[in-house]
């Protein structure tokens, strides 16, 4: 990794932050490309995050990933939003121009359909069902109605939040419905794709029971969960017959349109850097 003062210089923003797997992926990619650029990790506060980032520009920032606590307050200090991020109310990523305009991007709902194409899912239509009703959902969401769903159910523990999103969400493409969390196993039938959009299922949290025999044989299950990269969820669906496609690759190549944005090559996700990231992941 090349630090001259002049090589661009990216990194991601959080509170806390030291947790991010961004800076060892976009390490590999630089050392796998031999491209000049840095990737480091910079801890803002909450009250900090006008200052800090106002000040990056003039650090030769070309851009800074962002994760959480700041998503949606950084969406304040834009000069431009781009069309996913306003669909999904959030930002993981902003490009610094030549003039210092902020530019924020969203890169999670590419990412998780990448990963579903990459992994061998085709998209023919049909009935989605989304577990959960936070931000990752939100970006689930705007991927599956991209990738030509005409109806999504959604479920989730406090109904409120379903349904907030079933309205905003909604269109003449795709009609989104919710289902009550207990009868979340009912909402299976017809199925052609199941996404766990929650935290349960991994390390740490507690597990997503959610009995699987209501769900076609021939549907494809997926987790945005990636620590275990084999959930309980992916596991029974193996179990059972399923197509199956872990987390891990969401996270990966969400990361590669910041990447070609910060340093100028589009990275491939490649299996060496599946086994890298999943080495730190457990490391
Ligand atoms: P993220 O931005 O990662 O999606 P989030 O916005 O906090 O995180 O959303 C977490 C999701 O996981 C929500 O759908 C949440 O359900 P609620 O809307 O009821 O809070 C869901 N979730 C988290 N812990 C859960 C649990 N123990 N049981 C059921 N759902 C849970």
């Amino acid at each position: 990794m090349n630090t001259s003062p002049t090589a661009p210089r990216a990194a991601v923003i959080g509170w806390p932050v030291s947790h991010s797997l961004s800076p060892r992926l976009h390490g590999f990619w630089l050392n796998h490309y031999n491209i000049p650029g840095t990737y480091g990790i910079l801890p803002i506060k909450p009250e900090d995050l006008a200052h800090s980032v106002g000040d990056l520009f003039h650090q030769n920032y070309v851009g800074f990933n962002v994760t959480v606590p700041h998503k949606q307050s950084i969406c304040d200090l834009l000069d431009e939003r781009d069309e996913s991020a306003r669909k999904i109310g959030a930002v993981n990523l902003v490009i610094i121009d030549r003039e210092g305009r902020l530019h924020g991007r969203n890169t999670d709902a590419y990412g998780f359909a990448q990963n579903l194409l990459t992994g061998g899912f085709k998209p023919a239509g049909g009935k989605a069902v989304v577990i959960g009703a936070g931000g990752a959902a939100r970006a689930v969401i705007v991927a599956l109605i991209d990738l030509g769903f005409d109806n999504i159910t959604l479920t989730n523990r406090t109904a409120a939040h379903a349904d907030e999103l079933a309205q905003t969400f909604t269109s003449p493409a795709c009609k989104i419905i919710t289902a009550p969390w207990r009868d979340a196993a009912r909402a299976l039938a017809d199925a052609q794709l199941l996404v766990n959009t929650t935290s349960l299922g991994m390390v740490g949290q507690p597990a997503l029971t959610l009995p699987l025999d209501q769900l076609p044989t021939d549907a494809t299950v997926t987790d945005i969960v990636y620590a275990p990269l084999e959930t309980g969820l992916l596991r029974e669906a193996r179990e059972r017959g399923h197509k199956t496609i872990d987390g891990l690759g969401m996270l990966l190549h969400q990361a590669r349109p910041a990447f070609a944005a910060f340093f100028g090559h589009q990275p491939e996700v490649t299996p060496e850097l599946r086994a890298y990231v999943l080495s730190q992941v457990k490391a």
